[in-house]
């Protein structure tokens, strides 16, 4: 057989090999609601967590989530109070779970008015002279993000959070690395100085 069509041939089988992979399980958000009971705990039975160190799941995208549970599950994303307690849910679980909190409607908290200014100008418009860009171009303009392309929601989440996740996307060793081979988030966190990172969290704590 000509090679040309044999490394075609392996092209089209390995790729379909990945879609079925991705498409394996969907989830049922009717089974993932007593399975996500031990997670009610810290992210509040709806998924909208009372504590502003522990993420709201609730009405975030079920692509995003179900990624984050498998890189917490694998350990490529660390989150130490959660350990363990993936190991014995299986891909199925995972997928029932993040249907169920994708499903939930997300509260919104309120925006320090002093930081607004600061932070939605950098939201909408990014800065330049920094070279970033703004975070509605993946995020939405309303926070809502892009839940097929697996661009979080953002919008009402607690701004500490957001803040320690843009703080760890920054940092050079121990912090957050599972945003893909791209670097998305650690490259505009690094541009990102620590007044930056208050403003912004703080708006987006307040966006809806
Ligand atoms: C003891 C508290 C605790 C429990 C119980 C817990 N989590 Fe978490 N979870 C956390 C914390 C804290 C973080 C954020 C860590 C960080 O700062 O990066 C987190 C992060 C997450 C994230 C990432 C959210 C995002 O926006 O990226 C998901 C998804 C998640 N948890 C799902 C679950 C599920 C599903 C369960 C139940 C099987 C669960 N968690 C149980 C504390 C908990
Ligand atoms: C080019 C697209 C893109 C742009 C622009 C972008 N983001 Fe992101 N962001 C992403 C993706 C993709 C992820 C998810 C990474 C992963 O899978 O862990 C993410 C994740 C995040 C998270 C973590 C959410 C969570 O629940 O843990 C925060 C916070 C965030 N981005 C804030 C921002 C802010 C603030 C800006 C603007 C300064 C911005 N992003 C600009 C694509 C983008």
């Amino acid at each position: 057989m000509n090679k040309l069509i044999v490394s075609l041939l392996l092209t089209v089988g390995i790729s379909g090999i990945a879609h079925a992979a991705g498409n394996a399980v969907t989830g049922d958000a009717k089974a993932g609601q007593a399975k996500a009971a031990v997670c009610g705990a810290c992210h509040g039975p709806d998924g909208n967590s009372m504590a502003p160190n522990f993420p709201k799941l609730a009405g975030q995208g079920e692509k995003y989530l179900s990624k984050q549970l498998h890189d917490i599950k694998s350990g490529k994303r660390t989150v130490l109070e959660m350990t363990g307690l993936l190991t014995n849910l299986s891909d199925q679980d995972l997928a029932d779970i993040a249907a169920y909190f994708a499903s939930q409607k997300g509260s919104v908290g309120a925006a320090d008015p002093k930081l607004v200014a600061r932070g939605e100008a950098l939201f909408r418009g990014g800065d330049l002279a920094k070279g970033l860009p703004a975070c509605t171009g993946c995020h939405s303009p309303n926070g809502a993000g892009n839940a097929a392309a697996g661009f979080p929601h953002l919008g009402g989440q607690h701004a500490s959070y957001v803040a320690k996740q843009l703080t760890d996307f920054r940092k050079e060793e121990g912090g957050r690395t599972n945003d893909g081979d791209t670097k998305t988030m650690q490259t505009i966190a690094k541009r990102l100085s620590d007044e930056d990172i208050a403003a912004v969290s703080s708006y987006i704590q307040g966006l809806h």
